[in-house]
């Protein structure tokens, strides 16, 4: 595992290089996509070399994380509302070959993973945290041996989540998701996590014990990740 700890602005612009670099060598490469406030500098980023040609979508597929169940695509806080408004609407991607877990047509869930194997397999994933430690909405508890399935979210997850909602009221019950397993076969895995709220976390998370308590400790198990901290996310760490 590769720690990078530098401020957000370069940690957005260091992530972004990852991409430069692997579709340069793979320009048809299987992205996993995240959501949250995290991979927005990241996202920006992504955009901004993509008007200046320095990298190219034409020929990505990509796998969103999760997305909430009752959502409509259209509606604004869903995931694919999310993608479209903060990287895929603003690249060259076929959007076609981008791919959001439906929040409303559930029976798919259970085809996600088949479909992300067709394709060949997500090259690299990237992933935020919750504060529980949470990675797409697995929460503590999930099996690592899950693939993408709905979910019932905690309260502290809808809490956290609430802000981009009118009111709590609103913030939906329920998630679909990649699981746990389904992100561990990722080829390579970046995680980025920023801010104090992320500190505790990122330590349990990196330092602690491998659990599902903990679903992001499972990444000190998987062969090629990278993660990329601010110096607040990672003010805990020995
Ligand atoms: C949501 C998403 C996660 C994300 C988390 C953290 O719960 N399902 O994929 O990592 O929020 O969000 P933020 O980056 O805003 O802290």
């Amino acid at each position: 595992m590769k720690i990078i700890i530098d401020t957000p602005e370069k940690i957005a612009e260091k992530a972004a290089l990852r991409y430069v670099e692997l579709l340069s060598n793979k320009p048809d490469a299987i992205l996993g996509l995240a959501t949250g406030s995290t991979p927005v500098g990241l996202y920006n980023e992504l955009v901004k070399l993509n008007k200046e040609g320095k990298i190219s979508f034409k020929n990505v597929t990509t796998f969103n994380l999760d997305e909430y169940v009752g959502l409509e695509p259209t509606h604004d806080q869903s995931y694919r509302y999310f993608m479209n408004q903060h990287l895929l609407s603003h690249v060259d991607v076929d959007m076609e070959k981008t791919n959001v877990p439906s929040g409303i047509n559930l029976d798919e869930a259970a085809s996600y993973d088949s479909k992300i194997s067709s394709a060949g397999g997500i090259d690299l994933q990237l992933l935020g945290i919750g504060n529980n430690g949470h990675i797409g909405f697995n929460e503590p508890g999930t099996p690592f041996g899950s693939e993408t399935h709905l979910v019932d979210l905690t309260d502290s997850t809808r809490e956290a989540n609430a802000r981009f909602f009118a009111s709590i009221d609103d913030v939906p019950t329920q998630a679909v998701t990649m699981g746990i397993k389904t992100v561990m076969n990722a080829k390579s895995i970046i995680l980025i996590a920023l801010g104090k709220a992320k500190a505790e976390i990122i330590k349990a998370t990196l330092q602690g014990e491998v659990t599902p308590e903990v679903p992001a400790s499972i990444l000190q198990l998987h062969p090629y990740v990278e993660v990329y901290l601010d110096h607040e996310a990672a003010s805990l760490l020995d």
